[in-house]
């Protein structure tokens, strides 16, 4: 464990593909995201695609399966990991890229405003689950994703950046979740960069 201080310790949690927390190591690497350590990747499925993916970063990966375990008793146990791996609070980021999880009250505080989340809609609208399906099924014309912080809420958190894309008439929820994703690659690691830089300008009052 590095003892630079201005040196972020990552974790990013994952239950799938992948495919951001791959944007967001090519971006470590690329030097494109600087001053950050991938340390671990961790996952609620043994059978995440992303945690062959981590295995090619060389970045350590562990899973939690006992997904029966509700909110901090089973977070908890994310929560002891990273102590035991030496990853305070104060010098680490969580980064969570299709973690399918709803994270306990109890590790959203221990970990206040260093968890960011990637969503595929422009919040606050479409929130939750299937959010390309529910902009589709809305009728919107203008969909996208949004990089925010991990509040106690589902999608509730700080807006950290944003981009819009259009919402066709002949769109499917998999086109515009392909048209969407290839956007989520790209602000994720920039937001992440940004954040850590402290170049993002937080505006607490327009978040419910
Ligand atoms: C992405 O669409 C992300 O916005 C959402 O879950 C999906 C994860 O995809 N939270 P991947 O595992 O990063 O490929």
């Amino acid at each position: 464990m590095s003892e630079d201080l201005n040196l972020k310790h990552l974790a990013i949690m994952i239950s799938g593909r992948g495919s951001n927390m791959r944007a967001i190591l090519e971006a470590i690497q690329s030097g494109i995201v600087e001053n950050v350590l991938p340390e671990i990747v961790i996952s609620n499925r043994g059978d995440a695609a992303g945690l062959e993916i981590a295995k090619k970063f060389g970045v350590p990966t562990v899973v939690f399966q006992n997904n029966e375990l509700r909110g901090w008793a089973y977070d908890v146990q994310i929560a002891n990991m990273l102590d035991d791996l030496g990853m305070k609070s104060s010098s680490l980021l969580i980064c969570l890229a299709g973690y399918m999880r709803i994270l306990s009250k109890q590790f959203v505080q221990k970990y206040r405003m260093r968890i960011l989340n990637i969503h595929p809609s422009l919040l606050p609208s479409f929130p939750g689950l299937d959010a390309q399906n529910q902009a589709i099924k809305y009728g919107v014309k203008v969909s996208g994703c949004t990089v925010h912080i991990v509040d106690e809420g589902v999608d509730t958190g700080w807006i950290l950046m944003q981009k819009a894309v259009q919402v066709y008439d002949n769109d499917t929820a998999e086109t515009l979740s392909a048209r969407i994703l290839k956007w989520e690659h790209m602000i994720y690691p920039k937001a992440i960069n940004s954040y850590l830089k402290g170049k993002i300008k937080i505006n607490r009052e327009k978040t419910a």
